[in-house]
Order: structure tokens, then sequence, then C-alpha cells
């Protein structure tokens, strides 16, 4: 008998990071391989930040902290939602946690029972499905379609919801499409979410400044009110502010959940690094140039990765309003050849394919709940990015 628990049965490893430890294992072995599949910024964490963090190590801040973060830390977060948008979180409405993803973990283990659902609109970020298994939920996957901008309509969301129904998470921008939703987008998903008071909904709002052209981020608190009751705010410093490795998130939501999720957190976490706590108040209330700075880099970088995109043989790629990925279609190569006779059958085959033949790694869009799709994390140094996107013009003319 294994000693593996039974609950581990129903989720699967993350495919996005086993694909970066792939690539590492292949560029160790001396192969000549560009990864686009790791969603993490290529820049450093700006220099003011880690400052603060050599300071809180001088001042001796390397002991305990509160669970929910350092007073300071969340009265920074209160401050950022007041700000940009226009929340208003008491300090006891926040939660500092190991990274956005801890917040959604903690918040499926402080509401989940077992069979209860929550809607999942796809394609999905990979964490979302398996986080809601592992504390014994069941995601109601939603399949949003390219010809609707890869979003959810409100009649799926209404079809979607039953008396089980607790959770509806949200994200926009989108990872893995880069999809965004307008105001009235959100507040047309409002309207529905106001005819069922049992459902709440969980706003992943990590990628609020990566967002390009006159878009304009919303957020459902912001948009509908009446939801305030029954929202979580997901945010993060790992986007924004390149801080993928300190391991910090925050969430805004009513004191009974950010309490519970707090219990949960008391006997995992405990909290995250407290040295981690200190810079992320300086990336909240110090200089924020370099958060437009980078966005308008990764903007020119999608400018040049959607059109080259669009000229390899069977690739379409719709152009996104945020984040950092494209979420192109490779149904114009299903059913073609490669020049050694291989089927591609399926998404999965012409990433294979990708990689095998020209070393370019992305991502299946199977794994994201969308097919035939793959996806382009587009953080990535830009001569690397318009190497990569010749080679997949190569392989994409090579089939037949
Ligand atoms: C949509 C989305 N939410 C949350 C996260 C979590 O980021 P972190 O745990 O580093 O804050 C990610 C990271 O890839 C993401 O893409």
């Amino acid at each position: 008998m294994s000693i593996i628990a039974r609950r581990l049965g129903r989720i699967k490893p993350s495919p996005t990071n086993m694909l970066t430890g792939k690539v590492a294992e292949m560029k160790a072995a001396g192969q000549d391989v560009i990864g686009l599949g790791a969603g993490e910024p290529d820049f450093d964490t700006p220099d003011n930040i880690k400052q603060a963090a050599v300071r809180a190590l001088e001042r001796g801040e390397t002991k305990y902290t509160p669970i929910n973060g350092t007073i300071e830390l969340r009265e920074a977060i209160a401050a950022k939602f007041k700000r940009e948008n226009g929340l208003d979180y008491g300090l006891d409405q926040i939660a500092v946690c190991c990274g956005g993803k801890q917040v959604i973990f903690n918040a499926m283990m402080a509401t989940l029972d077992p069979g209860d659902e929550v809607i999942v609109p796809a394609p999905y970020w990979v964490s979302y499905p398996d986080m809601v298994l592992m504390a014994d939920g069941t995601p109601v996957i939603v399949e949003c379609l390219e010809e609707n901008g890869f979003r959810m309509t409100p009649a799926q969301l209404d079809a979607a919801i039953t008396p089980k129904t607790k959770w509806l998470l949200l994200n926009s921008p989108g990872n893995p499409t880069g999809a965004a939703y307008s105001r009235a987008q959100i507040a047309a998903l409002a309207d529905v979410l106001e005819g069922h008071p049992h459902v709440w909904v969980l706003t992943d709002d990590i990628y609020e400044h990566v967002i390009y052209d006159d878009f304009e981020f919303s957020t459902i608190a912001q948009v509908a009110p009446a939801l305030m009751d029954r929202t979580l705010t997901l945010n993060g410093m790992s986007k924004a502010y390149c801080m993928t490795g300190w391991r910090l998130g925050y969430g805004g939501g009513p004191r009974e959940l950010i309490q519970a999720m707090t219990n949960v957190q008391s006997h995992s976490t405990t909290h995250t690094a407290s040295v981690s706590q200190a810079a992320a108040v300086e990336a909240l209330n110090g200089p924020q140039e370099s958060v437009a700075e980078h966005t308008a880099v990764f903007k020119q970088r999608r400018d040049l990765v959607v059109p080259m995109l669009n000229q390899a043989a069977g690739i379409t790629c719709r152009v996104p309003e945020g984040a950092f990925y494209v979420y192109p279609s490779c149904a114009g190569v299903i059913g073609m050849k490669t020049p050694d006779g291989k089927l591609i059958g399926d998404d999965t085959d012409f990433v294979t394919y990708l990689l095998e033949s020209e070393g370019v790694a992305v991502v299946q869009g199977a794994a994201f709940g969308l097919s035939p799709y793959f996806r382009i994390s587009y953080a990535t140094a830009t001569e690397a990015l318009e190497e990569a996107c010749r080679r997949i013009q190569r392989a994409c003319g090579r089939l037949s």
C-alpha cells in the first residue's frame, strides 16, 4: 500500500514548474534551449526595495511577526487598496501570505466542504483547479472561447451557478491568455452574482499593473460595492515589483474570512519572511516608476511577439490586453506531419515538436484547460524572444 494520501491522486504537479525544471536540465546538458515557460519577470527587484530589506536585517528584524503580517505592512496594503482601487479595508481585513498562491490556498482550505463547487473559467492558471481539489472542493470548469476574448460571459456564469457554488475565481488580466475584463464586463458579471447571494468571488488581481494601451484596470469590489462583503481581493509583489522569490502576496476581504485564513496559515507557514515584509512596505510606499518602466518593456515585447507568431504558418495570435503571456491557437497545424513523419495530433504534440526540433519551450494549452493553444511567457530577454519566434516560424514552415 502506498504511503501517499488518496487526496494527492486528484492533483498533478504544476506543468509550468515541471517545464522550467526540464529546460534547466537541457541547458545543463549543453543543449540550446529558449525557455518561454516561466511566469516571472526577468527584471531584478528594484534597488530601493532590496535596500529596505538590508536595513531591516541590520535593525534585527529577523524574528516572528504577527501571522497576518506586520502592522506597518498591513497599513501600506490598506493605503494601496484605497489609493489604487478605491477600496476601504481595515487592518483586520488584510491577510499577508507566502505569495498570492497561499492566499488562494488558505481561502480554499478555510471555506470548502466536500462537494462545494468553485467556478473556474478556462483557460485558467494551472494551480486553481488543483488547489480546489486539495481542499476537497469540486472545480466547475467553464470554457471561455477565443471569440469572446477568452472571457466568461454573464450567461455562462449564470448557467454554471448551482446551490453548491461557493466561489467564482476571476483573474484579470489573466494567466495564460493576457485577456482582461473591462469595467462594463465586470459589472455584467457582478449583476449575475448579485442575484446569487450565496456565491463569493475571489478576484486575482496579481497582473493589475501589467496592462497596455488605454485599457483601464478594474476590480469587482470597486465596480460593484454591493459585493464587497463577499469578495476576496488578491494581489501581490511577485509580478508588479519583480519579487517572485520573496514570496509575498496579500488579500483583502471580510473579517470572518480573513480570520479563518489566518487560522489555516498559523498551522502551516505561520507568516512570510520578516525581511520580505519590510521590503514590501518599501515597494508599496516608495517610488513607483519602475512599475511603469517594466510594463513599457513588456508592451514592446508583446508588440514584437504577436505579429511574428501570426506570420507562422498555421498559428493565429490574439493581441492581449495585459499580463506577459500570449495564448496563440495552433489549430492550423493539427493533423499535419513533422519532417520525420510524426503526426501533430494535439497541442501537446506541437509543443513537444517545438522543443525537440527547435529547442523552444512553451506550455501546451491542455495544461490550462483549453486546446488547441499554447502559452508563451514573454517575460524574457527581447533578443531571445525574437529568436524563439523565428524558430517557431521555421518549425511551422517544415510541417506538411
Ligand atoms: C494568475 C496568478 N495568480 C497568482 C500567482 C501567484 O504568484 P505568487 O504566489 O508568486 O504571488 C500567479 C503566478 O504565476 C499567477 O499567474
